[in-house]
């Protein structure tokens, strides 16, 4: 299974212990975490059932041909939701959320329903793919000035794609740290 460069850089900004992807659509972050094993779980959430029919057939396969991934293995690091991300009960959520692929007004939606008090308390890594304008302005109006905001640009299939990542804590660390190359094998 190959995973694009927009995919690989999203994983790559994430931190804490777990990722919570939202409009996860076929997992890839997840799949990809059982990988590079740099998270404890990642929750994946998607509205659609389809979708996330697509992904157990993926960790069926990944079962099949990788023996090396034990089964209660995929159960520990991996736990699927379908649900629309806007009714995501936000008390259980803690380390990095994702909400990657879709459109500004879906990714601010969702980032609404998530209470004020909490936001800054989340890593968040934000690309949604259309109205980059609008989504700059409303993202500063939903997220504290201690909040750091950073932007990153990969192509994707020609296109440039911009990922946001909103973060307290990269804000306490020093400018230089902020500043590390992206690279991945
Ligand atoms: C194009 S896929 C994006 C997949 C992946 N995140 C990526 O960046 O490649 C969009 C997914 O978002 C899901 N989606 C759209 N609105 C949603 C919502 N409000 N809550 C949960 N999932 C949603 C769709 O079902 C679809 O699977």
């Amino acid at each position: 299974m190959t995973f694009s460069l927009r995919i690989q850089k999203i994983y790559s900004l994430c931190e804490g212990l777990f990722i919570w992807d939202i409009c996860c659509d076929h997992s890839l972050i997840a799949i990809l975490n059982l990988k590079e094993n740099r998270f404890q779980k990642v929750y994946c959430i998607d509205k659609s059932f389809q979708s996330l029919e697509k992904t157990k057939k993926h960790l069926e396969k990944i079962k099949l041909f990788n023996h090396y991934i034990r089964e209660d293995n995929i159960s520990e690091k991996i736990e699927i939701q379908c649900i629309d991300g806007s009714l995501l009960n936000w008390e259980k959520v803690t380390g990095s959320v994702i909400i990657a692929g879709v459109g500004s007004h879906t990714c601010l939606k969702i980032i609404k329903s998530c209470p004020e008090s909490k936001r800054a308390d989340l890593t968040w890594i934000l690309n949604p793919f259309n109205y980059l304008d609008l989504f700059r302005t409303e993202i500063k109006k939903l997220f504290s000035e201690t909040v750091s905001l950073e932007e990153h640009t990969v192509i994707e299939s020609s296109r440039e794609r911009v990922i946001f990542k909103l973060s307290h804590q990269q804000c306490m660390r020093s400018r230089k740290d902020k500043a590390l190359p992206f690279q991945y094998d």
